[in-house]
């Protein structure tokens, strides 16, 4: 079979380039090794940038957003007992973000494309494997991949995009020699639970505490997103619930007696932390995008809409090709992207770094990431350059 872009994987970022393909004309194909429910309910992301949610609301993605979505104005710092509130709107000029889950934004999509395939909407294939990518330096670059019986075919392209995430098989089409990758992992992970409680507070709270790090955040005005820093290796089920809470409330304790409201724990993992860049983002006619090109460590919560920026700019560049015939935005877009990820990489680093206590590193480190967060919630320029950060880096 044949398509003009084949697309690997349907988490966000696939799944939001075949609607921007279907919306500008353009066909497509979405090969995903995982069944539909699976994208559906695999706990990711949940902060949007405005950014992100203009690009949804534009391709007809918006109307349950619009609904169920909660807007944030701005973000709490808590350290040394004390919170320490940075709004958004007023420091960069209206900006916000907003709460809604990975797991919706898919729901949205593959739902809007499957109900619009009757009048064309590319064909998602789930429980379908890529294999490889061959040909990507040619003209007729192709997608070997194999269906659930077994049986091997291939899907003739224009272009194919690699949306298949940090183990998927696109980023290996580039030639080694061409290939250069930086990296970073941490002598941390996150242990995630959602709970069934009303958020403890309106904003989220980033907690920086000689403990480790916590994260209170949300899913819905019902349901609550926790995170705690916790050892690498740490299996999730070794932690009861009640543990949880308890170490939640020591690393969220204030002066004025505020505390966390705990609530039945419907899910618990733990995410490993990495830094990842692969240069370059492209290669003849094939493009990664998201997590197949590089991966931040949660904090700043840039992964989804760093992933949404790649595919936003691959749609516009093949959008020039096809109105224009130039290539020239196609051939500008890993680096395009790449300034736009290092900014995001630093980002989630710095916050990282920031709030996270590293076993390894002596008091001397402990003194500065107090000086850092001080710096932050006392003066308005590191501030503003906090909340332009948080609320999203501009496109190119
Ligand atoms: C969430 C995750 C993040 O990494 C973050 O910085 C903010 C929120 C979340 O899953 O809710």
């Amino acid at each position: 079979s044949k398509t003009t872009v084949g697309i690997l994987g349907a988490g966000p970022a696939g799944l939001l380039l075949a609607r921007l393909l279907y919306v500008a004309g353009i066909d497509c194909v979405v090969i995903e090794a995982k069944d539909r429910a699976y994208v559906e309910q695999r706990q990711r992301a949940g902060i949007l940038e405005q950014g992100t949610v203009d690009a949804l609301r534009e391709c007809g993605a918006g109307a349950r957003l619009d609904k169920e979505g909660l807007t944030h104005h701005g973000i709490e710092f808590l350290f040394d007992k004390e919170r320490h509130p940075i709004g958004f709107p007023e420091l960069t000029g209206g900006r916000t973000v907003m709460i809604y889950a990975q797991t919706e934004v898919c729901k949205d999509l593959i739902e809007l494309q499957v109900s619009a395939a009757s009048s064309g909407a590319p064909p998602l294939l789930f429980e379908t494997s890529a294999i490889a990518v061959d040909g990507a330096n040619s003209q007729t670059p192709s997608i070997r991949y194999k269906t659930k019986d077994g049986a091997e075919h291939t899907l003739q392209c224009e272009y194919v995009v690699g949306c298949d995430g940090f183990w998927g098989v696109a980023r290996a089409a580039i030639p080694e020699e061409l290939s250069k990758s930086y990296e970073r992992t941490y002598p941390f992970s996150w242990l995630g639970i959602l709970a069934d409680v009303a958020p403890s507070n309106e904003d989220l709270i980033y907690a920086r505490h000689p403990r480790g790090f916590t994260l209170l955040s949300m899913r819905s005005p019902t349901v609550s997103r926790n995170y705690i820093q916790v050892p690498n290796d740490t299996d999730a089920n070794d932690w009861a619930d009640e543990e949880i809470w308890d170490e939640i409330e020591r690393r969220t304790e204030t002066k004025n007696g505020w505390k966390v409201q705990r609530g039945p724990i419907t899910q618990k993992s733990v995410t490993p932390m990495r830094s990842y860049v692969h240069e370059p983002m492209s290669y003849g006619r094939l493009f990664l995008a998201g997590d197949a090109a590089h991966i931040v460590p949660p904090t700043g919560a840039k992964g989804l809409n760093l992933a949404v920026g790649d595919v936003i700019t691959f749609a516009n560049a093949i959008k020039h090709k096809v109105a224009t015939g130039s290539d020239a935005k196609l051939q500008a877009y890993s680096d395009n992207c790449l300034r736009r990820v290092w900014q995001a990489e630093r980002f989630s680093y710095d916050m990282t770094n920031m709030l996270h206590t590293d076993p390894n590193e002596s008091d001397f480190v402990d003194k500065l990431q107090i000086a850092r967060l001080t710096r932050i919630v006392t003066n308005k320029a590191a501030a503003t350059d906090t909340a332009l950060a948080y609320t999203g880096f501009p496109l190119d």
